[in-house]
């Protein structure tokens, strides 16, 4: 083997234990900024390595990627809000299978078109192509139409209409013909005389899978579109993998694969977090009618039906409460309150009050987005806690303050049978002396449905903006 090529295989293996031991650490929180750095080193490694194997297009080219890349970048973290994160992470999971489905049509053109070394297509040269084209179509029209859901550019609803499960059937078996097809043929038609209609096959197969990625997206409701978004990043990772054996470049392979585990392994995460399975969120319509909250009784509560509380009460009840947990949910996001809710937190502390802050998988839209807000806050690590840590004493809590989450505290999830969210883990802040919900109005959750917390008698709900809320609380603890 060349010295270049040696030089760079050995760069790419050790990019790839980078990327392992970046990944190992990043399953805890204190480890998990060293863990990023690794990866990147790692990252770095194998585009230097890239580079140097020289197996390159010009360097004018790269050159003008970056910057486009870097400039595009560059705009999108500094003005997209973190609540709009997930259809971000849908749109780059997207151009991800795009750029690996286009690594696949590069490969197949330049077999058709003659430029090839030679015009032998190696069998599994073609059944690379042909997979990393099929993955890579689907995610990237998967992913445009999730991006669209969550951005409001398509409907939220589910679209479902008659015989689509047999549609996509007779898709899905048109798709593996052609492929079977162009498998069969490419090892010597592509670059032969049959060019035209191999060609011709090879367009419908991308015409028809990113088809495929719209019908398999499209009857999903807006609700389950993070656990969906989760599941296209894994199948980026696997396009990416496919690119990787069209390229024959090892670090693609690897990295594609741990893109590929790990969105799967965050796919069941968030839905055994749901209580769902993978089945129920893709063919489920889930948050499409109000379930067997109260609503669902026939009882029309209003304002009237609320213990409504102002911001003095609540301080009062706060400062000289001894236990109090926090329940951060999706409204934190919205206010971006967390400082404001860190420095309420830390007043308390300063007066003796015990404060834990209890974060469910699910609250939020994004897996660890509560974690990131308080992260973004520096509330320590030690004072975050999972539901199981709090519930079994939860009747000791003196304040539960649910700032801004409504799903994730909805009592139907252990008691209403009937109930869309039933069976789903909760954090229990109805067993609580005493709890206070910050929220706008009495409107139902992400789920869509009602929340019998609102009406309890042991519930206080503090209504308006939690930022304005939290602030008001802050000005009155400061008197007291
Ligand atoms: P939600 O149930 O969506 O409730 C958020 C509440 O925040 C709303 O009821 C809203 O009520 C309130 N709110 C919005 N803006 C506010 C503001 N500025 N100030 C105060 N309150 C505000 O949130 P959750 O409890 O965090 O539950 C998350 C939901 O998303 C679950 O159903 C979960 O299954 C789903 N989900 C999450 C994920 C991940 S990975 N996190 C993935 C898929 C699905 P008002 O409009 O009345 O203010």
């Amino acid at each position: 083997m060349e010295t270049r090529v040696l030089i760079m295989q050995l760069a790419y293996l050790l990019s790839a234990v980078l990327f392992i031991l970046g990944l190992k650490r990043l399953s805890h929180p204190d480890t998990a900024r060293g863990g990023n750095r690794l990866a990147a080193i790692g990252m770095l490694l194998a585009i230097v390595a890239t580079l140097i194997g020289e197996q390159i297009l010009t360097w004018q080219w790269i050159i003008a990627g970056l910057l486009i890349g870097t400039v595009i970048g560059g705009f999108m973290a500094r003005f997209v809000k973190m609540t709009a994160m997930p259809q971000m992470v849908g749109l780059f999971n997207g151009l991800g299978g795009l750029a690996s489905g286009l690594v696949a049509a590069a490969e197949f053109l330049r077999y058709s078109m003659g430029v090839a070394e030679t015009a032998h297509v190696p069998l599994d040269g073609s059944i690379s192509i042909m997979i990393g084209t099929l993955i890579g179509a689907v995610t990237f029209s998967g992913s445009l139409i999730a991006f669209g859901k969550l951005q409001g550019i398509v409907t939220e609803k589910a679209v479902k209409f008659p015989a689509q499960q047999f549609l996509n059937a007779v898709l899905f078996l048109g798709i593996l013909a052609a492929m079977a097809y162009l498998i069969l043929m490419t090892p010597d038609a592509i670059a032969a005389t049959d060019t035209g209609t191999v060609n011709i096959v090879y367009y419908a197969l991308w015409g028809g899978a990113m088809l495929l990625g719209v019908l398999l997206v499209i009857p999903i409701g807006g609700a389950d579109m993070p656990v969906v978004v989760s599941l296209l990043n894994s199948y980026s990772g696997l396009a990416a993998s496919a690119a990787g054996f069209v390229l024959n470049n090892n670090v693609l392979i690897i990295s594609g694969a741990l893109v590929g585990a790990s969105g799967l392994i965050l796919t069941r995460i968030m839905c055994k977090a749901m209580n769902r399975s993978l089945t129920n969120v893709i063919f489920g319509s889930f948050g499409q009618t109000t379930g067997g909250g109260p609503r669902a009784t026939g009882e029309k509560r209003t304002m009237a039906d609320v213990n409504d509380v102002q911001a003095d009460d609540v301080a009062m009840l706060l400062a000289y409460a001894k236990q109090v947990v926090i329940v951060p949910g999706y409204g934190l996001a919205v206010a971006q309150a967390q400082h404001k809710l860190r420095e309420l937190c830390d007043n308390l502390e300063g007066r003796g009050v015990n404060v834990k802050y209890v974060v469910h998988p699910v609250a939020g839209r994004m897996p660890g987005h509560m974690n990131v807000l308080l992260a973004e806050a520096n509330v320590p690590y030690n004072q975050l806690y999972e539901p199981d840590d709090v519930n079994p004493d939860i009747t000791n809590i003196d304040v539960c303050l649910v700032v801004g989450a409504n799903d994730v505290v909805n009592p139907a999830a252990r008691d209403e049978p009937a109930s869309d969210l039933y069976g789903m883990p909760i954090i229990e802040v109805d067993r609580a002396k005493h709890c206070v919900v910050m929220k706008r109005s009495l409107n139902p959750g992400f789920a869509g449905v009602d929340n019998e917390l609102f009406y309890l008698r042991n519930t206080m709900m503090l209504f308006g903006d939690a930022a304005d809320s939290i602030g008001r609380i802050l000005e009155e603890v400061k008197q007291l």
